[in-house]
């Protein structure tokens, strides 16, 4: 197959090992990344790494929680057949793409990205003044780069990262990708498409720069997408020469924006762990029951006789997520007419959860039974993220001139 349709065909996501998952990573990432691995090749790794950013004064969360965390995607639903799960720090390389990109990142394209200055901010008990948290927003373009995924699923405060390493491979290839003959050699390798072909990459190529016409540049990339007699480094070449830039060797990244994920946490907020109010992936079932029973509801229900609103009912998110037409209109009527108690109201809702709950859980604790599969998985999962590791970096160093031995 054609190798860089198959690179814009990968997917590429990470999650930072600092804890076990739960019910928002489920709703709001996971099921995302399930979709995802039938129909693209995707790459999902552990971000140790950038873990140690924020976590580098007590790293020892980071080992365990990088394990539970790939028990949990398994147990998910994550499919090692289909989907490479591996961990960054098995894959040097993106140290050294980090390292070889931090030398062409002006300062200030790091000082800008919105999460160094909020994270800051938040995190006032850590000092994140460091060289690591500058650059970590980098490490996660060479994370992305690596691979030449063409699609990163990310939650919306990670989309200027995207951004970010899309900046980062337009300066690389229009720094490197402008080989001695770069326009001869794109020239003669539109020559090489056939006449057709050439006759109609030109005048793509014409309207895109002369007018910005973007249907003519997604029109030409398609057509050099379906060109079988070209080789990969001129298709590389006519890539970038479309957009008058050097060789494409670091294509550039689209954010896939996963929903806001609308589960909330048993307080009513978002589900973090920071805010102490999961509900794990792997809770037991009577934790469950234990802490929707407990949770809030709506302040003006004291007595069972007190009517109440379930919009100002955090219980009333959960039915959203949960329940059906016919149980969230008993809801509404047995809440607004107090004819329900609220812990009547609550008992669908756990369950609900435990019954979703309740296959994760066994797989889980079947993984965890199996330590070795889990090493295995992500073994091998490393070393075919490897292999596709070093070939880019290959190119990258070929590119940049330090190929020498
Ligand atoms: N920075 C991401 C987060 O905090 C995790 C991450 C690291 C990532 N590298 C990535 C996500 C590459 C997508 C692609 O959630
Ligand atoms: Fe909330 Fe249900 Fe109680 Fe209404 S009846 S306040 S929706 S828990």
């Amino acid at each position: 197959m054609n190798k860089i349709i198959a690179e814009n065909n990968s997917v590429l996501s990470g999650m930072r090992p600092t804890g076990s998952l739960h019910l928002g990573h489920y709703h709001g990432v996971l099921k995302n990344w399930i979709n995802l691995q039938h129909e693209y090749q995707c790459f999902f790794f552990v971000a140790d790494w950038h873990a140690l950013t924020t976590h580098y004064d007590d790293p020892s969360i980071i080992a365990k929680s990088a394990w539970d965390v790939v028990i949990d995607w398994l147990a998910a639903g994550i499919n090692p057949g289909e989907a490479t799960i591996f961990f960054q720090s098995k894959v040097p390389e993106h140290a050294e793409l980090h390292l070889l990109l931090s030398m062409i990142t002006p300062l200030g394209w790091l000082e800008r990205v919105p999460s160094y200055k909020d994270l800051q901010e938040n995190l006032k008990d850590r000092d994140l003044a460091t060289y690591g948290f500058l650059g970590y927003p980098l490490l996660q373009s060479a994370d992305i780069l690596i691979y030449r995924a063409g699609q990163v699923p990310v939650g919306e405060d990670q989309v200027a990262h995207v951004e970010l390493t899309r900046e980062v491979a337009r300066r690389f290839n229009f720094l490197y990708g402008r080989e001695p003959g770069y326009e001869e050699k794109s020239e003669a390798a539109i020559k090489k498409m056939g006449k057709k072909n050439a006759k109609q990459y030109n005048n793509l190529r014409k309207r895109f720069q002369e007018q910005g016409d973007q249907e003519a540049l997604a029109v030409a990339r398609e057509l050099l997408k379906q060109q079988q007699n070209i080789t990969i480094a001129d298709q590389e070449r006519l890539y970038g020469y479309l957009e008058g830039g050097g060789r494409m060797i670091l294509p550039e990244p689209q954010s896939i924006l996963t929903p806001t994920a609308k589960m909330p946490g048993i307080d009513g907020q978002k589900m973090s762990k920071s805010y102490n109010n999961t509900i794990a992936l792997r809770e037991d079932p009577d934790s469950v029951d234990q802490k929707i029973r407990t949770m809030p509801t709506d302040p003006a229900r004291v007595r069972l006789t007190d009517p109440g609103d379930p919009e100002k009912c955090p219980v009333w998110q959960f039915h959203e997520v949960y329940s059906d037409d016919a149980t969230k209109q008993w809801v509404c009527d047995g809440c607004r007419g107090a004819k329900i108690g609220c812990i009547d109201c609550k008992k669908p809702v756990i369950e609900a959860i435990n019954s979703e709950l309740e296959p994760i859980r066994k797989r889980a604790e079947e993984y965890t039974k199996n330590p070795d599969a889990i090493e295995n998985i992500v073994a091998e999962g490393s070393e075919r993220a490897r292999d596709v590791a070093r070939e880019t970096m290959d190119e990258v160093r070929k590119a940049m001139g330090i190929d020498y031995r």
